[in-house]
């Protein structure tokens, strides 16, 4: 098992002061409720960043992350934000690949493999997104979408640096529809995904790997997917914008 993990992705939501008391709720909720054995991270837009890291720094287990970085590390990129910017104001994660970037950004394997050599020369930590969408599910392709994913932007990596990643298995499918993967869909990708890790990387570096679910994931239906012997925690979208639901999904281990 790797360490459990309850990540939240605001996406685009939430205008500043939104955004303040949402952090602030998180916080002052986790302090009294959160067992110190979940690591809880919050992944703003860009602009709320520092705010949200500020209001969050008392508390040890609870983090900072954004949503995306640029391939580059400064210069003529109009409109991109460097990962060496994001550790400045004290940063520690940084999503990369997730479905939405991937579909509305085209943001192909190989530039995703940059973007985490990128995050890891600076010392944050990526958590990589990988997901098959419905028309692969359902010609069973999924492991081999999966896979290719994790092969082609991941397994450059040395096994120092690739012990650093966190991976999230979010199932387009199951991304804001409602509609989650069964806990055997979880669990049998999850664990497909931790073999992938152990034939290239042995046994120790996949066990300690925290492979999260993402999609649709609630208070109702998380003990059931964290109950999954292959599944560390959750990337949760829409529930993570109301701080009961998000932490309650914290508390379901
Ligand atoms: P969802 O989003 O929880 O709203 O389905 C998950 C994600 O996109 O990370």
């Amino acid at each position: 098992m790797g360490k459990k993990i309850v990540a939240g992705n605001w996406k685009m939501n939430l205008l500043k002061e939104d955004a303040q008391t949402l952090a602030s709720e998180v916080v002052n909720i986790a302090k009294d409720e959160l067992s110190s054995d979940v690591t809880l991270i919050m992944c703003p837009p860009f602009v709320h960043l520092s705010e949200v890291k500020k209001l969050t720094s008392a508390v040890s287990n609870v983090f900072i992350g954004a949503q995306n970085c640029s391939t580059e590390a400064s210069g003529a990129y109009t409109g991109e934000i460097s990962v060496g910017m994001l550790k400045s104001y004290g940063i520690d994660y940084v999503i990369l690949g997730h479905s939405e970037r991937r579909e509305y950004f085209k943001e192909s394997n190989e530039e995703l493999a940059k973007k985490t050599d990128i995050v890891l020369e600076n010392g944050l930590l990526p958590i990589f997104c990988c997901g098959e969408v419905l028309a692969e599910r359902e010609g069973g392709k999924q492991e081999e979408v999966v896979g290719s994913q994790l092969k082609e932007s991941l397994f450059h990596l040395d096994a120092e640096a690739f012990s650093k990643v966190v991976i999230a298995y979010e199932p387009v499918w199951a991304i804001g529809t409602g509609v989650t993967a069964s806990t055997a869909q979880a669990q049998e990708m999850h664990a497909f995904i931790r073999g992938l890790i152990a034939e290239k990387y042995g046994q120790e570096v996949a066990d300690g790997i925290s492979i999260l679910y993402g999609g649709s994931c609630k208070p109702g239906n998380a003990p059931e997917l964290f109950a999954c012997k292959d599944v560390d925690g959750g990337l949760i979208g829409g529930a993570s914008l109301k701080s009961r639901d998000f932490i309650d999904i914290a508390k379901s281990y």
